[in-house]
């Protein structure tokens, strides 16, 4: 049985102020089925996980260094991040490969810098809408999971999340029959390096909210979420975690 993991990315928002939502989150949901997640930006990890204690929500970081420690002014390694108290950490989210020009392989030396510090890495694939549109969407993910994901991952050690490009933030959705064809697609992929590639979660991410979570829930090789906005209000991303607990 693979355990569902409701994770919130709160991307470049949150100051300490924010810090009551996760009281207010553990509060609601004191003992959930679930994993329950939430990755601040890094310079609320420690005091979140601090404040979080040993209660029900982990605590990960959006990004990390694939280098312990060194000269690279502005970077946090997933040594730094693991001993401010996360146990997760996103790797290669479609921002971070937009943005940064992040590669397959570059992410796969973050997973792999995530899984030498103790954290469980949580690797981001997904298409853009021109790839979509032009019929590119399985082989985007094929090359990006084969690119991304390193050979010691586990199902301990490794959650992957679909997150196709066009549906983050953007309120737009994919229908539940491309989601389920993209995580069966992902599975099977796995099972083909991976020995316990049946016991690897698989998230779905983009643009979910309470209004839309249980049935993406219901749908096939969907382990849980990836949930930017909704995750920033302990009210929305609640409900996605009691969602996730009633699927
Ligand atoms: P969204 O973001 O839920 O705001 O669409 C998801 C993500 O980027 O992880």
């Amino acid at each position: 049985m693979r355990r569902k993991l409701a994770a919130g990315n709160w991307k470049m928002n949150g100051t300490t102020a924010n810090l009551a939502e996760i009281e207010a989150l553990a509060a609601a949901h004191p003992a959930p089925r679930c994993d329950v997640l939430i990755c601040p930006p890094a310079t609320l990890v420690a005091q979140m996980a601090w404040k979080a204690g040993k209660g029900p929500v982990a605590v990960g970081g959006q990004d990390c260094h694939p280098e312990v420690s060194g000269a690279h002014t502005g970077d946090v390694s997933a040594a730094m991040l693991a001993d401010a108290g996360a146990r997760y950490v996103i790797v290669g989210h479609s921002e971070r490969r937009a943005d940064h020009g992040e590669t397959d392989a570059l992410v796969r030396a973050k997973a792999e810098a995530a899984h030498a510090a103790g954290l469980v890495a949580i690797v981001c694939v997904g298409e853009t809408e021109t790839q979509r549109d032009a019929g590119e969407t399985l082989d985007v993910i094929g090359a990006q999971l084969e690119g991304s994901v390193p050979a010691g991952a586990t199902s301990a050690n490794t959650v992957i999340a679909y997150e196709p490009v066009w549906a983050i933030g953007t309120g737009r959705t994919p229908t539940l029959d491309q989601i389920a064809e993209v995580h069966d697609f992902l599975r099977a992929g796995l099972a083909k390096r991976f020995a316990d590639a049946g016991d690897m979660r698989l998230l779905y991410g983009g643009s979910v909210k309470p209004s839309n979570a249980s049935e993406i829930f219901a749908t096939s090789n969907v382990d849980g979420a990836l949930v930017g906005g909704a995750s920033l209000k302990a009210a929305d991303f609640g409900a996605i975690v009691a969602a996730l607990d009633a699927s």
